[in-house]
């Protein structure tokens, strides 16, 4: 049996889990025998009253394992009756639905974005040459001399205004034009590092320890000072920084952000964790689409851009949060061999500039 089974007494103490169930759940029987199996999940798990005519019941529950993977579970869950016995318990059969939640929440997405992105790249070409009209024009007016000082006024906020636009429409023809990348085995420590210095050192954070300082500090954790991957150096040197950027702005009285790096079998995982506002459940659904910005001046591109970046990679990102709690975005990269970096002729780059597309905003 591939499916997770577990018995329990009619209290729901546990008297059975099977071997299939102990991997799902990454728990050992022994462990378990006489727990409450509502202690294992994170969702109530449906009671059936003895009286009820409903014999089975079906759901989804969730469930974070005690090595700290979230799972979803289908579940079903049945009365355990045995003729002139009665009803001695439950019992409960469930299956991993995970990865199928995640790939369909994932094409989901996709299909949002590339409906989304389509419409609105043509909107953002259409705009761009009446715009160049008003601020070529705008131009020739602010260079009348006898201008007052409310029309001088009038004429830079249309000057500054149209600049902003222009700013955002380059922002996003380039989020949507297709992108050639360069592949090659780098390390992620020398990339998370890169970014990292150019943070610390950046008007963003840079009054640190200064009597203006907002008082953030960065934590590096990284279990490791080689971790090989195949990976556009310079976009995902763009991704790293659309993260902190974001957590940094999340953090407006300050905090810590945290850059964790570390190997699982297959992957590398880095985590930008912060102690910043957080987002509600309605944001979080959103969050990769272009345009969803609480930020003040925010545009809503630096995350779309980070997963167009990151699915050219193959690689996964996720996030978890609640207002008020911080936020955590969880990236996932194969492991590449340390070897074909060495046979890389240029793996070692100097550091590019970053710039989330058309430049950043400090
Ligand atoms: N670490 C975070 N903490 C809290 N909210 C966040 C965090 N990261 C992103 N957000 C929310 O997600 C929104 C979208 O982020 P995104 O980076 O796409 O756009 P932006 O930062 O508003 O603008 P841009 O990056 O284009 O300048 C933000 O406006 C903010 O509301
Ligand atoms: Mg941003």
């Amino acid at each position: 049996m591939s499916g997770g089974l577990i018995t329990t007494d009619l209290q729901g103490r546990i008297t059975l889990l099977n071997p299939a169930g102990g991997r799902l759940l990454e728990r050992r029987l022994q462990d378990m025998i006489g727990t409450n199996v509502q202690e294992l999940f994170l969702d109530r798990l449906p009671v059936i009253e003895a009286s009820s005519a409903r014999t089975e019941i079906r759901c989804e529950v969730g469930c974070v394992t005690p090595r700290g993977a979230q799972k979803i579970f289908g579940m079903k869950a049945t009365l355990l009756r045995v003729p002139e016995q009665g009803d001695l318990g439950y019992i409960y059969t469930f299956a991993d639905l995970t990865d199928i939640r995640r790939l369909e929440q994932e094409i989901r997405m996709r299909d949002r974005l590339s409906a989304v992105g389509r419409m609105a790249a043509g909107i953002a070409h259409e705009i761009r040459n009446p715009l160049s009209s008003i601020a070529g024009s705008v131009k020739v007016l602010s260079s009348i001399s006898a201008l007052n000082d409310e029309q001088r006024t009038l004429v830079q906020i249309v000057t500054r205004e149209s600049e902003r636009l222009n700013r955002i429409i380059s922002d996003f023809l380039i989020y949507s034009r297709e992108k050639n990348y360069k592949f090659r085995v780098l390390n992620l420590v020398s990339l998370l590092n890169d970014t990292l210095t150019l943070l610390e050192n950046h008007p963003l954070i840079a009054s640190l320890g200064k009597s203006d300082s907002k008082n953030i500090s960065l934590v590096r954790q990284y279990t490791t000072a080689d971790a090989f991957a195949m990976v556009d150096g310079d976009r995902l040197k763009q991704v790293f920084w659309n993260l902190c950027e974001n957590a940094v702005r999340a953090m407006p009285e300050g905090g810590v952000l945290t850059v964790s790096l570390t190997g699982k079998e297959q992957t590398w995982a880095i985590c930008f964790s912060d102690t910043g506002s957080g987002m509600d459940a309605q944001l979080l659904e959103k969050i990769f689409e272009p345009f969803q910005s609480r930020f003040e001046g925010g545009t809503g591109l630096g995350l779309a851009i980070v997963y167009q970046i990151v699915q050219a990679h193959e690689a996964q990102i996720s996030v978890s949060s609640a207002p008020g709690k911080g936020s955590e975005f969880r990236l996932e990269f194969s492991r590449a061999a340390r070897e074909d970096a060495l046979h890389e002729p240029d793996a070692e780059k100097p550091p590019v500039v970053l710039a989330k597309a058309g430049g950043t905003r400090g």
